[in-house]
């Protein structure tokens, strides 16, 4: 079992130089680098060719590193899926999928422009359609086309845009859409990280939806400032407390004395054969969470 910690997954504009430069200090697990909508139509050349220039250059460390390219559907989007291959990045993340079949299409030319197995695809979840469509989009995974696809990226702004629901404290016009996409996210083995908190500047509403987002099942957030950063690592990292539990569900089941059994008993409370295997992944992440240092 491998597990990459994709607590904090922050996004910048590939048009922002200063930016990638600090991103290489900043200690997010995850870096999101931008040619979409972060990035003015006049600067989407410099953009492109900074993105490239910054992954050649590496000095990244353990931090994944993720191309937003822009759709295929506009006049960038093929310049920026040859280029994202090129630079080999960690993962492609491709906006506005709506279908399986728009995974399976960037899979084809990843493998027509014989990008490494290595670079994955995310793809945001941003659409109506793709709140429709999340569990079709999800088995594009199991298919050869689609076999890269690893991660969901929910894409709240464009969601609210889209559909008119609102971005309240708590989300509730958006429950559904999230815990069906973690839902679909789950069925094919896939990672899911949540959308962005855009009021930056305030850490208690932002620790709050962080919160709210580990507790849907999401594994991280992405963010937009490095100030989101910390917090977020905080929020979704198993509790020191959590992390103790977990080894005592485990300990309780290697006892000689429980072997073979279903459901034991451990400091007064059922615990089944399922909760050790959750038990292990909080462990095993808690522990590629410590190797990050
Ligand atoms: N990634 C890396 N570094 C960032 C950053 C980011 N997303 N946002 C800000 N920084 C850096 C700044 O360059 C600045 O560096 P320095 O002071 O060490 O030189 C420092 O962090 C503080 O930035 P600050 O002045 O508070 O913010 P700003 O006014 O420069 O920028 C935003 C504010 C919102 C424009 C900027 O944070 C941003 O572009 N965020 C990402 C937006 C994005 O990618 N959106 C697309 C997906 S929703
Ligand atoms: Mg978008």
């Amino acid at each position: 079992m491998t597990i990459r910690p994709r607590r904090s997954v922050l996004y910048m504009p590939g048009s922002n130089a200063r930016a990638l430069e600090k991103a290489r200090t900043l200690p997010a697990d995850a870096l999101i680098l931008d040619l979409e909508d972060a990035v003015a139509p006049d600067m989407k050349e410099t953009a492109r060719t900074q993105v490239a220039a910054a992954i050649a250059e590496g000095g990244y460390g353990p931090r994944e590193l993720i191309v937003r390219i822009n759709g295929l559907a506009t006049p960038w989007g093929e310049a920026d899926l040859e280029a994202a291959a090129k630079a080999a990045p960690d993962a492609i993340l491709v906006p506005k999928v709506s279908s399986a079949e728009d995974v399976a299409v960037i899979g084809r030319k990843l493998a027509a422009l014989d990008c490494p197995g290595s670079v994955k695809i995310w793809v945001m979840m941003e659409t109506p359609l793709a709140m429709l469509n999340a569990g079709a989009i999800a088995s594009a995974a199991a298919s050869e086309d689609g076999k890269r696809l690893a991660c969901f990226v929910m894409g709240t702004n464009d969601l609210a845009k889209e559909t008119r629901a609102r971005l309240v404290p708590g989300r509730l016009p958006m429950a559904g859409w999230l815990s069906t996409c973690v839902a679909a996210a789950r069925a094919y083995g896939l990672d899911i990280v949540d959308g962005v908190y855009n009021d930056f500047n305030n850490l208690e509403g932002f620790a709050a939806e962080c919160a709210e987002g580990r507790d849907f099942g999401m594994d991280g957030k992405t963010l937009i400032h490095p100030k989101q950063v910390e917090p977020c690592n905080e929020a979704f990292s198993p509790a020191e407390s959590e992390v103790e539990w977990a080894k005592k569900i485990i300990a309780a089941f290697d006892l000689a004395e429980n072997r073979g059994k279903g459901a034991i008993t451990v400091e007064g409370r059922m615990v089944e054969l399922l909760h050790a295997e959750m038990a292990r992944r909080t462990v095993a992440i808690a522990e590629a969470i410590a190797a990050r240092g």
